[in-house]
């Protein structure tokens, strides 16, 4: 992570009004500038940036922060890559500290290897014709070969680990990246007479291979072990490749395999991507949702593939992205279909993907399992109007009166519900009262308000979490608001921009006192209904001393709450 003094000296150095123009057309109107937000569709400018207070803020779509924030959105970045690009911007060379170094370090190391054995395995494809004959079979032209970087692990036990170690890495390293074995005679390559595909991460490096056996040896596809550079629950293969076509059509194709993508890419269908021999994650999910929210699932049409379909739409459902299904003929997978078929006839399936309703109304048998089966599926869309339209479609489909469908709907809710209440669950959080979001933004707006707002509240006055940590930071001494935003992100930091550019009330000092006597009244009512239940145990075991002990605070707090309302 970069320092914070790091990140002070970029945003000194740098402008918002001068960094965001780059992207987005913006106009002077007051103290602001404003602009159409880039991050979702409009037509008249909510889209809002502060030169005072280095922030951007859209009242459309609640998207907010800083020069940083912006970056990551935009470019669809991680933080750590977006301080990298600013800092060479604006000239400021960031510190790495020594455990940072030590990490980059190993990283680079692996990252270096991998790449020199994609290399490896490129060079030796030209040599094989057993493997180039193979490609070409599957019906991958020299240009795909190229483009996906595919290579052959020559079938040998040590050529790799030769190459490597002449190249100066040691075998332990080698192992560890899972490109060599360990056994009781030593060191041997684990990838042998197989077709190497190399799984790259989105910034194109090699972090990982897949290897097909040519000869039917088991297992079929060989993957790299999980390393530090390679984590299969994140990792799209293709998506390097896909993402921009993927921003161009508005959607991605959810394909299952290394040469379905490839063989997708190659007709011209770049939006494709396919987990690496593993499900679908939530964390793939979240990935894409950086680019899309429109996913086509074009999963093999036989019973193993509608499976997975159901579990991919579950997954994905719940990560709030829409799901339609691309169904095929028969056992076909979308390797097979294009070879057999072409582009024209692709892309006409494309035109016309299965709606989830659509795809359970395909399945043979009683409405009754269809229905459940459906629902089931209904009941992980996060977006209750989706929700609601899912429902209804599924009542008109299936010609059974909306009244039943809901509720058996309501009864599919309550049981996945009860089980994910058995599972540990997440500390819950209110949802932000009023008063709090008052108080936050007036001691952003005023902050010489902040020391008479500290001496009569407490942190644990405040009951949401987002406000209640706003709250701690300003008390740890967080008091200028640039400083305070820096140490948020995401949701957090869009709440704090959009406090600080929210118009100011007619009458901020009574404004200030209210919210402050409705944060105590509101706590006085807790305490109160807390005192009350202790009171009723303290009844129920008899233990009259508690009992009176209890009463007399109840009578203070009472007392207390009327002297205050006068
Ligand atoms: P499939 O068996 O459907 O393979 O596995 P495929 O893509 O059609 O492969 P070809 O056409 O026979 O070459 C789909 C995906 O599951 C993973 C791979 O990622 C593969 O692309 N897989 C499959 C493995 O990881 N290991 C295996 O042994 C088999
Ligand atoms: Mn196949």
């Amino acid at each position: 992570m970069p320092s914070d003094s790091d990140l002070e000296a970029i945003k000194n150095r740098l402008d918002i009004i001068d960094l965001i123009s780059d992207y987005v057309h913006l106009k002077q109107a007051g103290q602001n500038w404003k602009g159409l937000c880039p991050f979702h569709t409009e037509k008249t400018p909510s889209f809002t940036v502060s030169p005072s207070k280095q922030i951007y803020h859209c009242f459309g779509c609640g998207s907010g922060g800083d020069i940083f924030s912006f970056l990551v959105k935009y470019e669809n970045l991680s933080f750590p890559e977006a301080v990298s690009i600013l800092a060479k911007k604006a000239g400021v060379v960031l510190k790495t500290s020594n455990k940072d170094a030590a990490k980059t370090g190993e990283k680079e190391i692996l990252l270096n290897m991998h790449k020199d054995a994609a290399a490896f395995f490129r060079q030796h494809l030209s040599k094989s014709e057993k493997a180039k004959g193979y490609l070409t079979r599957r019906g991958l032209d020299d240009k795909t070969q190229k483009v996906f970087s595919l290579g052959y692990a020559p079938k040998t036990w040590n050529a790799l680990l030769t190459y490597l170690t002449n190249k100066g890495y040691g075998p332990d390293a080698i192992r560890q990246a899972g490109l060599a074995t360990q056994s009781a005679k030593g060191f041997y390559d684990t990838f042998r007479d197989r077709v190497m595909f190399p799984i790259y991460d989105l910034k194109g490096d090699v972090i990982a291979f897949g290897g097909r056996s040519i000869d039917g040896d088991e297992p079929k596809y060989l993957n790299s072990p999980e390393t530090i550079i390679f984590n299969k629950r994140r990792v799209l293969y293709g998506l390097h490749r896909a993402k921009d076509a993927i921003k161009e059509t508005g959607n991605v194709l959810f394909m299952e395999g290394y040469l379905d993508v490839i063989t997708a890419h190659m007709h011209g269908f770049s939006n494709a991507v396919a987990p690496l021999g593993t499900a679908f994650t939530q964390e793939h999910g979240k990935l894409i949702k950086r680019f899309v929210e429109d996913v086509i699932l074009v999963f093999d049409g036989d019973a193993a593939g509608r499976k997975a379909v159901k579990s991919a739409a579950n997954i994905l459902l719940e990560s709030g992205l829409n799901v339609k299904i691309l169904a095929f003929p028969d056992n076909e997978d979308p390797d097979s279909f294009l070879r057999k078929n072409g582009s024209e006839a692709f892309q006409h399936l494309l035109e016309s993907p299965l709606s989830l309703i659509d795809f359970f109304m395909q399945q043979k048998g009683d409405k009754r399992l269809i229905a459940r089966e459906a629902l089931e599926t209904v009941s992980r869309v996060s977006d209750k109007i989706l929700q609601g339209h899912y429902i209804k479609m599924l009542s008109e489909k299936l010609m059974i009166n909306e009244t039943f469908i809901i509720e058996e709907f309501k009864k599919i809710r309550n049981i996945s519900a009860k089980e994910e209440r058995a599972a540990p669950s997440k500390p819950q959080l209110i949802a932000k009262p009023s008063e709090e979001v008052s108080l936050i933004k007036l001691l952003l707006q005023y902050p010489e308000k902040i020391d008479k707002a500290l001496t009569v509240l407490s942190e644990d006055d405040l009951k949401n979490a987002t406000t209640r940590i706003i709250f701690k930071k300003i008390k740890g001494g967080l008091k200028n608001f640039n400083e305070l935003i820096s140490t948020f992100e995401g949701a957090e930091k869009a709440f704090l921009t959009e406090l600080s550019l929210r118009g100011e009330g007619d009458n901020p000092e009574k404004e200030f006192d209210d919210c402050i006597s409705r944060i105590k009244d509101n706590n006085r009512k807790l305490l109160k209904l807390e005192l009350a239940k202790k009171i009723k145990e303290a009844e129920l075991k008899g233990d009259f001393a508690l009992l009176e002990a209890l009463q007399a605070e109840h009578q203070k707090l009472v007392r207390h709450g009327k002297t205050q309302k006068q």
